[in-house]
């Protein structure tokens, strides 16, 4: 048998030329999957445990191959590895190593295995654990929420429909609205562990192997839950990698989203919230500018988080089974998916450690706009058995008379509003306070305090 020389690519046998060194350049992904090579190890080592169980290697191959690997796993971690480009990915940049460690028994690692179901292995496991860090760093996230939620119970707001102002809310109700939109991001996240927890490892090129491997000992050792079904479309899916870009894009857009309201209460028009100096750059020209950069950052980040999900949408479309090259871009994409959703989670996080809200200037805004109107339609509603259109109607033409008279509708006196309707008393005025108006909100979900105290409280405990 011919030696496997250790400067020679793998198919150097069979393929006698060299690649052009512009394929070479392009071809290889070493630098994007180097990021695997724990996951490729540990992969490694239980498949040739599973190979020595089976009666496939003898035991002395099998401690000899993870002697090695776990001699190139330092190596790694301590940056005394060279990864080369000439092998292409981190998987034959281990193998090679191995050879030049234990000598020609690393020929034996690669049994009734092939590339094909062991990147997807290595990076279904990478997947998962950074799955596990995104929920933690959107956990922060929400605590830190919650912990604003709590001081500003009693801080009143207008809430906005069409950024008009619509009706009275607190600013703890407003806030713990992000609570919701980060836990449905958890549970999505963690919604795509079900279909991670299926171990690829064993099906091999596309076909399976004829070595009577154990797959469920390989799904044990490995922590996933099973094995998958069926071995053409095991090379084939990348769906869990949309999955992960998918979750991501929708975790991207809430922060976009609350970035850019920030951004608008944030400006000089608005002026509902101020940012603290760690978290604002100054302008080149402009001495006297505070720019909400950071918030602008985020904004923009959903965009490059989103084009992943599209390019990984595009490479699959059309692609027929099983395993191309074209896949191989997946990981570039999703790392940088990954990396970007968390720099923006860090960063969100600072800045609800770094913003406070103006409650005079939100008072102030509250208490115009005519927004204890739609309170006044239900107090007709539940004083005057009027039906809901009825009252509306009325309470519409009370908003036209002090439109018309420049007033507030908590600067109307009884005697005008008895103009337009005859039937109203002194307690009617009441409606048009502020507090009134939230605490009449009871209904489950709604803005009251009592509510938003019992909501921060269950998830509080949650915790
Ligand atoms: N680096 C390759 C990838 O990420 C590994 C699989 C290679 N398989 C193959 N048949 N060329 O896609």
């Amino acid at each position: 048998m011919s030696k496997i020389k250790n400067n020679q690519s793998i198919w150097s046998t069979r393929i006698k030329k060299n690649n052009s060194s512009l394929f070479q350049k392009v071809g290889n992904s070493i630098d994007i999957d180097k990021r695997l090579y724990n996951e490729d190890i540990k992969a490694s080592i239980v498949h040739v445990e599973m190979l020595f169980k089976q009666k496939i290697i003898s035991f002395k191959i099998k401690n000899k191959i993870v002697y090695g690997l776990n001699k190139i796993q330092k190596e790694i971690t301590n940056k005394k590895f060279e990864f080369n480009k000439k092998y292409e990915d981190i998987h034959m940049n281990i193998e090679k190593r191995l050879f030049q460690i234990i000598g020609e028994d690393a020929g034996y690692v690669h049994t009734a295995r092939s590339r094909n179901d062991q990147v997807i292995t290595d990076f279904k496991i990478w997947i998962k654990n950074s799955t596990y860090d995104i929920n933690d760093n959107i956990s922060k996230i929400i605590r830190s929420t919650i912990k604003l939620a709590e001081k500003n119970i009693e801080t009143i707001m207008p809430g906005f429909t069409h950024l008009k102002n619509a009706q009275v809310i607190s600013f703890a109700h407003y806030l713990m609205s992000y609570v919701e939109m980060f836990n449905r991001d958890k549970k999505r996240f963690f919604n795509n562990l079900d279909n991670l927890n299926e171990n690829p490892l064993g099906v091999a090129a596309l076909a399976g192997t004829s070595f009577n491997i154990d797959r469920n000992f390989t799904s044990k050792k490995l922590g996933f839950q099973r094995p998958t079904n069926n071995s053409i479309d095991t090379v084939s899916d990348r769906d869990f990698v949309l999955d992960f870009l998918f979750a991501a894009s929708l975790c991207a857009m809430h922060i976009s989203r609350i970035a850019e309201e920030l951004i608008i209460w944030n400006s000089d028009g608005f002026n509902l919230i101020k940012l603290s100096d760690k978290v604002v750059t100054g302008s080149s020209i402009m001495p006297q500018k505070k720019n909400p950069d950071l918030l602008e950052y985020l904004r923009g980040k959903s965009g490059t988080i989103y084009g992943n999900l599209f390019s990984m949408l595009t490479i699959l479309k059309g692609l027929p089974l099983s395993y191309f090259k074209d896949l191989q871009d997946d990981k570039e994409i999703l790392f940088k998916s990954y990396d970007n959703l968390n720099n923006c989670l860090k960063i969100f996080d600072e800045i609800l450690k770094n913003f406070s809200p103006n409650k005079n200037k939100m008072l102030e805004l509250a208490n115009s706009g005519y927004t204890t109107a739609t309170d006044l339609a239900d107090y007709l509603v539940q004083n005057h058995s009027m039906s809901f259109r009825k009252a509306y109607q009325k309470t519409a033409a009370v908003v036209n008379y002090a439109e018309k008279k420049k007033k507030k509708l908590n600067e109307l006196s009884i005697e005008e509003l008895k103009k337009i309707e005859p039937k109203l008393k002194d307690d009617v005025l009441k409606v048009f306070n502020l507090k009134n108006s939230i605490n009449s909100k009871k209904s489950y979900g709604g803005t009251s305090f009592d509510n938003i105290k019992k909501m921060i409280m269950k998830y509080k405990k949650e915790k």
